[in-house]
């Protein structure tokens, strides 16, 4: 009786001793979580395994009548709020504007990436202990600056990382904390751009980033070689030069014509985290990270939520995340959500087949 009254007492005692912050070995001194734990906030952000959302902005929802075009089935603020930290999109040019549209704005437009990075920075406005990447493709070749007036116009661009080296790869990167503690807390890469002194928060993505293949067709496909740049040699020699690596795993499934879209059939063994099964985020982040003798920085999933896909980040920076909101791991579909099935995946069928033939003529029919 009494040594149960003790031990009740103790634990309410280190309880209380940890909201008042006294320290633990390894934990932040406010006892706060960083993206989701208080192990995280001194560690280096390029020592942990942050998990991404692949083409993040093209969804396969009621708003695009389940587009088989579409790669998730939330949005980027669902997805911050279930863990998300990187959140990845393609920009395209069209007719002056920046949009995210799927190879082409006819097959799958997601917007404007000022809208996109509005939803992010209201995000980002209402949790300030949270640091988030970017990964845009610019597929236009839009410039720095041009991309830049996006991140202003948002707002965004004052949570923008700027590092001291402007031009390549850097091995240490600042703690959690210190990008917290500067407001600092949005690290963006972009492709296809030059360092632009005026917007220095937008990093040239191959200057930092190492990848591997995309485009993986079979579950046995994924590995953890270099795929670009091409100039790296090996994973564990780039993360020697400083570079950060990124698992593209997610798998793609060819239709008619060439044209390939996210294969939803497998989606529960890409994103599960065993280590044991070929093909999924566990193994695949296992065997990168023995081969590179780092964990992987960067891991991009399609369909996040299933899995979920955060758990083999969570696996890989061993932790037991804190403050997450929790969501379906199911395959959303138009029978599932309740959403009219009146036409669906027929008529994305016909748009991925009219991309094949000519967007233009079909792109409007298809997704009205
Ligand atoms: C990376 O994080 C681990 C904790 O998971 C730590 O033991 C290790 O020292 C860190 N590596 C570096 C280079 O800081
Ligand atoms: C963007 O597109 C517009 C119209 O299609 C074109 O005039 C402009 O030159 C393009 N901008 C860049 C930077 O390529
Ligand atoms: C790695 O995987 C990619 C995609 O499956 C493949 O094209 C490439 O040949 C593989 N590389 C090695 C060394 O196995
Ligand atoms: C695979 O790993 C899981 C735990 O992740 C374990 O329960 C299971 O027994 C393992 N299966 C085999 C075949 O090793």
């Amino acid at each position: 009786m009494l040594s149960s009254l003790l031990a009740v007492s103790a634990a309410f005692l280190s309880l209380t001793g940890l909201a008042q912050g006294i320290p633990q070995a390894g934990v932040s001194s406010t006892g706060a979580a960083c993206n989701n734990s208080p192990l995280l906030c001194d560690r280096n952000y390029n020592n942990i395994t942050h998990m991404g959302a692949h083409d993040s902005a093209f969804l396969r929802n009621k708003e695009t009548s389940f587009s088989t075009a579409g790669n998730q089935f939330y949005d980027v603020t669902a997805a911050l709020s279930a863990g998300i930290r990187l959140l990845q999109a393609q920009v395209h040019n069209l007719s002056g504007a920046l949009k995210l549209c799927h190879t082409s704005c006819s097959l799958l437009d997601g917007g404007s990436l000022e809208s996109f990075l509005s939803d992010i920075k209201i995000w980002m406005d209402s949790n300030p202990n949270e640091v988030v990447t970017l990964l845009l493709v610019n597929s236009d070749n839009m410039p720095a600056a041009t991309i830049g007036d996006s991140f202003t116009t948002s707002g965004i661009s004052k949570y923008g990382f700027a590092p001291a080296s402007t031009s390549g790869p850097m091995a240490t990167w600042p703690t959690l904390q210190t990008l917290i503690s500067a407001n600092t807390r949005l690290v963006s890469f972009i492709t296809n751009i030059e360092h632009d002194s005026t917007k220095p928060y937008l990093l040239p993505e191959f200057d930092y980033v190492f990848e591997t293949a995309f485009g993986v067709s079979s579950v046995g496909g994924f590995n953890c070689t270099v795929d670009r740049p091409s100039s790296l040699g090996s994973g564990s020699t780039a993360v020697s030069k400083g570079y950060l690596g990124l698992l593209n795993h997610f798998l793609d499934i060819e239709q008619s014509f060439g044209i390939t879209v996210p294969d939803v059939a497998n989606i529960a063994t890409t994103n599960s985290a065993s280590t044991n099964t070929t093909g999924t985020a566990g193994t695949h982040g296992a065997q990168c990270q023995s081969e590179w003798g780092v964990r992987p920085t960067f891991i991009l999933v399609d369909f996040f939520n299933v899995g979920p896909a955060i758990q083999t980040a969570d696996q890989l920076n061993g932790i037991s995340p804190v403050g997450r909101t929790s969501l379906s791991t199911a395959v959303l579909t138009a029978e599932s959500s309740g959403a009219a099935s009146t036409s669906g995946s027929g008529i994305s069928w016909f748009g991925l087949a009219g991309f094949g033939m000519g967007v233009i003529a079909l792109g409007n029919f298809v997704f009205l």
